[in-house]
């Protein structure tokens, strides 16, 4: 007690000293003069209601509280894990988003003459007329075996971490369960060589690896330390008996330049993108691409985003698809990019992409995730406060020649 009240006398004693301190003898830290008008998280905010309210109108909004707010995780199943999770996990109130929908139901909609290079019918949706000329998309084919487990809409419930089994495996990967649509629109089928040419730290791999059907996978990320941290993610979820060169490749070249090394070679190709992050960029003064210091990077994203694209484009086989993904709201980095590519690559390579219609997918997960209304190409998962997944956008490309 005596110690205390001694301590809460020091303390008055300092801040009294303070009072008779004239200003010009105080010491400034060094962090007065250097530290930033505003954090890179504010001017994330500030560029996002600039570009947002205009791009998004009067759903900017709630759109923003939900990105202000904390975000909502699914748990990706590995089926590599011998622990038995799902029972687990349904216990928990949770359930597999992606089989856990109607899957026979049929969508109904006007074909829009307007979207340019939107085309319906391609392997993972059967076009059919009905009897008022409107469009029927059956359900698109879905790998039964990824599986993701969700709260329910509202339930802010988080996840427990997951735990080894005996073999060290876990058995579950936490990630924005948006993120597994890129991998389900890929659409997997037995014998496939995949390329994933921005894979790091690894949780799109992981989804598509649960299809147990690809081939030869490719796994590229530019970034060392962040292939490094991929590794380590695969030896965590995946048997030794994985992890070998004749079924996987791991490197950390620029993948803009992919094109130049391999050209006409996968069936499928992800092509994840690098991108203003816009949750990240609103939560973390660390590593923020809204920093000064990376305006430069910050404004080259939509080209590199685009070169990257393309080479993707070029990797792939004729006949093969590309999803391109991004987790940013930004219609400069998503349907822009998307629509130069499509014209590049046809001025440049010869080479025709057809967009595959994705509007079937986001009708069967509309329960689970929001999907903005009015985008020309692909598909947007928009943040809400009842479904807090996303931003995801997700656009499919398929190789005509
Ligand atoms: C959105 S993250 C990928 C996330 C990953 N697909 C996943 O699901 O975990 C984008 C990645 O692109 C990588 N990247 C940036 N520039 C690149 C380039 N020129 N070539 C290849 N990868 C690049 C970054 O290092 C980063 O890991």
């Amino acid at each position: 007690m005596a110690l205390c009240s001694d301590v809460r006398f020091l303390m008055r004693k300092i801040r009294d000293l303070r009072c008779f301190t004239s200003r010009g003898h105080r010491v400034k830290g060094k962090w007065a003069t250097s530290r930033p008008k505003y954090p890179p998280t504010t001017l994330a905010l500030q560029h996002f209601d600039v570009t947002y309210s205009s791009q998004l109108g009067h759903l900017w909004p709630s759109v923003r509280v939900a990105l202000l707010s904390e975000r909502k995780y699914g748990a990706l199943l590995n089926n590599f894990s011998l622990n038995d999770v799902e029972e687990d996990l349904a216990s928990q109130g949770c359930r597999d988003f992606v089989t856990d929908t109607d899957r026979k139901e049929h969508v109904s909609m006007e074909q829009d003459p307007e979207v340019e290079f939107s085309e319906t019918s391609d392997s993972t949706s059967v076009e059919q007329r009905d009897t008022f000329g409107q469009h029927q998309l059956s359900q698109p084919h879905l790998s039964p075996t990824i599986k993701c487990f969700v709260f329910p809409r509202g339930d802010i419930t988080r996840f427990k971490p997951a735990r080894p089994d005996s073999s060290g495996l876990l058995g579950y990967y936490l990630m924005d369960a948006a993120s597994v649509l890129p991998c389900l629109a890929l659409d997997v089928h037995a014998g496939h060589n995949l390329l994933d040419l921005c894979a790091a730290p690894g949780g799109k791999t992981l989804a598509l690896l649960q299809t147990q059907a690809i081939r030869f996978l490719c796994l590229n990320d530019s970034s060392i330390s962040r292939t490094s941290r991929l590794k380590k993610v695969l030896q965590s979820y995946l048997p030794k008996e994985l992890l070998t060169r004749e079924k996987l490749r791991i490197t950390s070249f620029d993948g803009t330049k992919w094109g130049e090394i391999e050209q006409n070679t996968f069936d499928r190709v992800l092509v994840d993108v690098p991108c203003t992050t816009d949750r990240h960029s609103l939560m973390e003064d660390d590593n923020n691409i809204f920093s000064k210091s990376r305006t430069g990077e910050r404004r080259g994203l939509p080209q590199l985003q685009l070169q990257l694209l393309l080479a993707g484009v070029v990797a792939a086989c004729p006949g093969g698809e590309i999803v391109y993904s991004t987790c940013t709201l930004s219609h400069i980095q998503n349907v822009g990019v998307v629509e130069q590519a499509i014209h590049l690559a046809r001025e440049n390579h010869g080479i025709h992409l057809k967009v595959v219609d994705l509007r079937p997918l986001a009708h069967m997960f509309r329960n689970t995730f929001h999907f903005a209304s009015d985008v020309q190409l692909g598909e947007l998962v928009i943040p809400h406060l009842a479904a807090n997944f996303g931003p995801i956008y997700l656009c499919k490309l398929k190789r005509l020649s």
